[in-house]
């Protein structure tokens, strides 16, 4: 696939199939987070990725309450760590949001490259999750990120209807 069917193809999966992901694709998938761009290079990112430990899966499972998370059988926690992050000098903007978002798009664009689907989930209950991993105060969880193998296929015409149109989000000057 060329980008444009890359980004096409990357859509929001909400029906797992059960075959397992290879281990060789996670780590595929997880080198493309990690040479992600970042603000100043600080890379202020920390991921927890959950799939040979079924029990903390299943509790993972229970930090988003949708019955089609359930059968997700690897999830991705990606954290920012505000702290780590470049801060603009001009008017103290932190960057982390931006930089997670960058590495997480990696993310999902690697796994449609590689036949998996993904779907970003935000809705997430954040304590749930603190509680879960216990992982430092500074590092916050921003996104779960389902992997697997989708049981339908993309609709590659929803961006005529679902998408605005080019010349509502941009100018040519
Ligand atoms: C920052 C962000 C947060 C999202 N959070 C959720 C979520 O909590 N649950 C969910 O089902 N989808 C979530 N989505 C998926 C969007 O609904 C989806 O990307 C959008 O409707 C476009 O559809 P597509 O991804 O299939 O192209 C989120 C997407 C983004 C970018």
């Amino acid at each position: 696939m060329n980008f444009l069917e890359i980004a096409k193809n990357r859509f929001s999966c909400r029906s797992y199939s059960d075959k397992p992901v290879e281990n060789e694709k996670i780590i595929q998938i997880m080198e493309a987070a990690r040479i992600a761009p970042s603000a100043h290079n600080f890379q202020p990112w920390y991921f927890v990725v959950v799939s040979q430990n079924k029990e903390l899966l299943k509790k993972t499972h229970e930090t988003y309450h949708r019955d089609w998370f359930n059968d997700a059988p690897v999830v991705i926690i990606a954290y920012a760590n505000k702290e780590k992050a470049w801060t603009r000098k001009t008017d103290q903007k932190n960057h982390s949001d931006i930089d997670i978002s960058i590495a997480i798009d990696h993310i999902t664009l690697a796994a449609t490259n590689l036949g998996l689907a993904t779907c970003w989930i935000c809705n997430f209950y954040v304590d749930k999750v603190q509680e879960l991993f216990n992982l430092p105060k500074n590092l916050e969880p921003i996104a779960l990120i389902p992997v697997g193998y989708c049981n339908n296929k993309p609709d590659l015409d929803r961006f005529e209807q679902k998408r605005k149109p080019l010349d509502e989000i941009a100018k040519f000057l």
